[in-house]
């Protein structure tokens, strides 16, 4: 059998057409900079995938070294097309390398693993056989199966950022990760048909959990194995990444506007901080209470302005300059402020309320109006 090649940029409809049957598998690898991984790979998926089940394999490459061309050498002795889809624009990092190498597999199964040798391809069969028999549309390599292990994750240090991630991301999606036990995994097949490219906003390393949140698989199963250590070369993963997860994290939690405001208020209370922070500063310092606390509130809007931005409104910061974004939320923090006092004033003085409830219910309208206000009139054109 021939392997076409269609190298960098080629025509993936190429090898699309050739294996297109039911039960058969497009393997799906994101690399960046794995030139020396890339041939044992796919000596391993040789050994193992073809005999059992009919395979195409897809790189899905961001690389800046030789990888595309390493690759093409090696699919020479391949009896299974492979080909390389090599990105200009590396878009939305790992997962968004996934996801574009979804839009264009052939098979109605796609299992996506990691180009670095950790994945064992003789389980490939296994997860389609497994999906298969199960009528699932998604079927999770997991290292928390008895029969599984995280032995090549290197480190007590990433043992436990492993373990808290895991751990945080389950009680954020406590539905959508039902019979999940291993989210993070980056090893899994799911079915062509399950993946609703539209809704997909994949943004770095965690796939699966983007998949499993915003694909909705309507049936999950697992099959457990043993994470391997890297053949060569070393880990892509960063602090950048990691702060790129948490981003990821708040944005499949505020898919929903009654989420987005619930983060909205965690983030107005975190203001407090730096707000008191600044005000025994600055009195400190022989200010007067009055101008060193209003000072000290611009600081709390500054900062509650920029983790908005960062965290809850990033993609979303389209329509105006940041300059202006941050006037119109100062305006909206301040006008709050300037309405909150008349407003309790109105409550007690026209409906006869005690002060209290009146300052607890003017703190929820004018917060539910500084939210509605900050989508509208600073994030919306
Ligand atoms: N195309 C592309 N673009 N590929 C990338 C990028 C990117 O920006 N970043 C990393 N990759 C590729 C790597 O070349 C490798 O083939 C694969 O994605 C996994 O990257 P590693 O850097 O080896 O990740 P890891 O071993 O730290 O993490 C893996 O295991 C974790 C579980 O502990 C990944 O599978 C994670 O998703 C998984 O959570
Ligand atoms: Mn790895």
């Amino acid at each position: 059998q021939e392997s076409t090649v269609p190298g960098e940029l080629g025509d993936p409809a190429a090898i699309t057409a050739e294996v297109a049957e039911p039960g058969a598998v497009t393997i799906v690898v994101p690399t960046f900079n794995e030139s020396a991984n890339v041939r044992r790979l796919l000596h391993q998926i040789t050994e193992s995938v073809p005999s059992r089940l009919p395979c195409e394999v897809l790189f899905v490459d961001d690389s800046t070294d030789d990888t595309p061309h390493v690759i093409e050498e090696a699919a020479k002795d391949c009896p299974f097309p492979v080909a390389v889809l090599h990105r200009e624009e590396p878009v939305g990092g790992l997962g968004g390398a996934v996801v574009e190498g979804m839009a264009v597999a052939g098979s109605e199964w796609i299992v996506v693993m990691d180009g670095d040798c950790q994945h064992p391809p003789s389980l490939v069969p296994d997860l389609v056989a497994t999906g298969e028999r199960a009528g699932a549309g998604l079927v999770v390599a997991s290292r928390y199966l008895t029969g599984g292990s995280r032995a090549g994750l290197a480190g007590s240090y990433r043992v436990a950022v492993s373990r808290v991630a895991t751990w945080l991301t389950k009680s954020l999606f406590p539905r959508r990760l039902h019979g999940i036990s291993d989210p993070m995994s980056g090893f899994f097949a799911i079915r062509r048909s399950a993946v609703t490219a539209e809704v997909l906003k994949p943004l770095g390393y965690k796939i699966l959990l983007e998949l499993a949140v915003r694909s909705r698989p309507r049936q999950v199963s697992e099959v457990p194995f043993v994470f391997q250590e890297r053949f060569a070369g070393e880990s892509k993963s960063s602090a950048r990444e990691g702060l790129r997860f948490l981003r990821h994290l708040v944005g499949l939690r505020t898919a929903s506007p009654l989420a987005r405001m619930a983060v909205f208020g965690l983030i107005g209370v975190s203001g407090f901080v730096p707000n008191l922070l600044a005000l025994w500063a600055l009195t400190h310092a022989g200010m007067h209470y009055v101008p060193a606390e209003i000072l000290a509130n611009q600081l709390g809007v500054v900062w509650n302005f920029l983790l908005i931005e960062h965290l809850l409104f990033r993609d979303r910061r389209l329509f105006r300059r940041w300059w202006d974004r941050l006037g119109r939320f100062a305006l909206l923090a301040n006008a709050d402020l300037l309405l909150r006092i008349p407003l309790i004033a109105l409550l007690v003085g026209r409906s006869g309320m005690d002060a209290l409830s009146a300052t607890a219910l003017a703190l929820v309208m004018t917060f539910v109006l500084r939210f509605v206000g900050t989508e509208a009139l600073v994030y919306l054109p």
